[in-house]
């Protein structure tokens, strides 16, 4: 079907790209979220699209779109919801990337009603999430997995260690030292951490750029080459 696309650097690949924030329930009609636009799990999903390969892409609440006959959409709202969604289709996976911005802790209870103004000072008690990326490197096999990272201090040396933590493959680490680096805004200047090289720094590009700059470096180090 994709007879086309067999010579493109990720013909034939199966990739999982995580994108947007998760949203966590406080009541029925409000909820703690994050800032994360989305763009750049989106600009990896069209990306590794027009690389040939086939993309399952899983969204928190977000305003981006994609059409594209080899991008399939989930949409979650929560950190759970988010990993049950990448578990039902882990396994198929060759490449995993986690450029969502996961809560790590959501309200240990969900209120049934609308919580009134009752008093004058009100507590919300949080529970951690599971880290998704951290299960799934428990269980990785041959897949690549791939995640993101935003430091504001020791960045290398914090990077370093989720890389280890998480059993990842590389950490995409954002470097905040440009004020037009990370959340809400069209460019990136990212540093690739692995295990094995020397951290590998970019200079200020799109968000199109990046995500081929990580998908060339993906493609260049898998394992599996069937
Ligand atoms: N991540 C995840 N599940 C979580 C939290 C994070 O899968 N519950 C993933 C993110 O998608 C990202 C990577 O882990 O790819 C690093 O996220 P980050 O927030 O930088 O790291 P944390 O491990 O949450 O540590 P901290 O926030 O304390 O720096
Ligand atoms: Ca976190």
């Amino acid at each position: 079907e994709n007879f086309f696309k067999k010579d493109l650097i990720l013909s034939g690949k199966k990739i999982l790209i995580s994108a947007g924030p998760t949203y966590e329930a406080i009541d029925p009609v409000r909820f703690i979220g994050n800032h994360s636009s989305g763009k750049m799990g989106f600009e990896l999903a069209k990306m590794a699209e027009k690389l040939g390969a086939e993309v399952t892409l899983v969204a928190g609440p977000t305003h981006q779109s994609v059409d594209g006959y080899n991008i399939k959409r989930m949409d979650v709202t929560s950190a759970l919801s988010m990993l049950e969604a990448i578990e039902s289709v882990y396994e198929a996976q060759d490449i995993v990337i986690m450029a969502a911005a996961v809560a790590d802790y959501r309200p240990a209870e969900i209120a049934d009603q609308k919580i009134k103004k009752n008093s004058d000072k009100m507590t919300i008690e949080m529970v951690k999430n599971p880290d998704i990326l951290k299960h799934l490197g428990t269980k990785k096999g041959n897949k690549m997995l791939v995640g993101f990272a935003l430091e504001t201090n020791d960045a290398i040396k914090h990077a370093k260690g989720k890389l280890e933590r998480k059993n990842a493959d590389l950490i995409v680490l954002n470097t905040l030292e440009d004020e037009d680096a990370g959340f809400g805004v069209e460019t990136n200047k990212v540093t690739f951490i692995t295990a094995d090289k020397e951290p590998l720094s970019f200079p200020l590009k799109s968000k199109t750029e990046v995500a081929k700059d990580i998908l060339t470096f993906i493609a260049q180090n898998l394992k599996t080459n069937a």
